[in-house]
C-alpha cells in the first residue's frame, strides 16, 4: 500500500483528460496535477525545449512526493519517456506506448490513423510504437494543429470543428484505416466531431483511457495502490493564468477545480 499521490502533468489543461480517466479507473487515489499553462503549446517546439520542460515539470512533481509520474501530454510523451525514466527512481508513464496498444488491439485491417500535434506526429514515436507491436501495420500520422484551439474555445461541436475535421481527415479516409489514435490530449473532446466525419467502421483510440488502465496495472502489480477506499485529494498547480485554468479546466475534467496554486516552473533547475 502506498498512500502518496500519482503526480501527473501537461503543457496545460489538455492533460485533464487523462486526470478525468484516472479519476474513474482509480477513483481512491490522490492526485497532484501540473499544468504548464506559462509555456503552452508543447506541440509545436523543439525536441530539446520540450525535455527540458519536461524534466522541470517532473522535478516539480518529485518535489511533492509523488509515487509515480504520468506524462499526460502526448508531446512530451512522444519527446521526453526515456529521458525522464532515466532520470527519475519512480515509474514514469507516458501516453504513446497505452495508446499505440489500443489501436494495435482494435484495427481489423491493419490500417491505423495517428493525429496529434505537428511535434508528436513528426517524432514518429507512435508509429515505432505501433510497428513495434504490429509489423505489418500500416500506419499514418496527420498532424491537427487547429484542433487545439478550436477545443480551448468549446466549439467542439460547431461547423467550424466539422470543416477542420473534415479538411484533415480526408486522407486517412482515403487510405480507409479502421482505427484512429487521438494522439494528442484535446481530441477526445472531439470525438464526436471526429466520430462523424469518419462514419462508424473507424474505431476512435483514446490514449487516455488506455493509460489509466496501465497505470491501475502498474500500481497493482507493485503493490502501489492507495486501498485505503477515503476520499481522494486533488491538488493543482499552475505556471501561469490560474483562473483561466479553473475556468477552462472544468469542461475537461467534468468536475470543479478546487484547490489551484501557482508555481514558478522555470526557477526549477534543468537537467544539465
Ligand atoms: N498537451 C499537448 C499534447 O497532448 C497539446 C497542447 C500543446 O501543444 O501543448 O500533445
Amino acid at each position: 500500500m502506498d498512500k502518496r499521490p500519482i503526480g501527473v502533468f501537461d503543457s496545460g489543461i489538455g492533460g485533464l483528460t487523462v486526470l478525468r480517466e484516472i479519476m474513474e479507473q482509480l477513483p481512491y487515489e490522490n492526485v497532484i496535477y501540473f499544468g504548464d499553462t506559462a509555456r503552452i503549446p508543447y506541440g509545436s517546439k523543439s525536441e530539446q525545449t520540450v525535455k527540458k520542460f519536461a524534466y522541470q515539470c517532473a522535478s516539480f512533481l518529485k518535489s511533492m512526493d509523488v509515487k509515480t509520474i504520468v506524462i499526460a501530454c502526448n508531446t512530451a510523451s512522444a519527446f521526453a519517456i526515456d529521458y525522464l525514466q532515466e532520470r527519475f527512481d519512480i515509474p514514469v508513464i507516458g501516453v504513446i506506448e497505452p495508446g499505440a496498444r489500443g489501436a494495435v488491439e482494435t484495427t481489423k485491417n491493419g490500417k491505423i490513423g495517428v493525429i496529434g500535434t505537428s511535434g508528436t506526429v513528426g517524432s514518429g514515436a507512435y508509429q515505432a510504437a505501433i510497428m513495434e507491436k504490429n509489423h505489418e501495420a500500416e500506419v499514418i500520422g496527420i498532424p491537427c494543429p487547429l484542433f487545439v484551439p478550436i477545443v480551448e474555445e468549446g466549439w467542439e461541436y460547431s461547423t467550424v470543428a466539422e470543416l477542420t475535421a473534415q479538411q484533415y481527415l480526408i486522407e486517412l479516409k482515403e487510405h480507409g484505416v479502421d482505427s484512429l489514435v487521438l494522439g494528442c490530449t484535446h481530441y477526445p473532446i472531439l470525438r464526436y466531431t471526429i466520430g462523424k466525419v469518419l462514419g462508424e467502421g473507424v474505431h476512435l483510440v483514446n490514449p487516455a483511457f488506455e493509460t489509466a488502465k496501465e497505470l491501475k496495472e502498474i500500481l497493482t502489480a507493485k503493490g502501489m495502490l492507495k486501498e485505503d477506499f477515503t476520499k481522494p485529494k486533488y491538488e493543482y498547480f499552475v505556471s501561469d493564468a490560474p483562473e483561466k485554468f479553473r475556468r477552462l479546466g472544468g469542461n475537461f475534467l467534468k468536475k470543479d477545480i478546487e484547490t489551484l496554486s501557482e508555481i514558478a516552473i522555470d526557477s526549477i533547475a534543468v537537467d544539465e
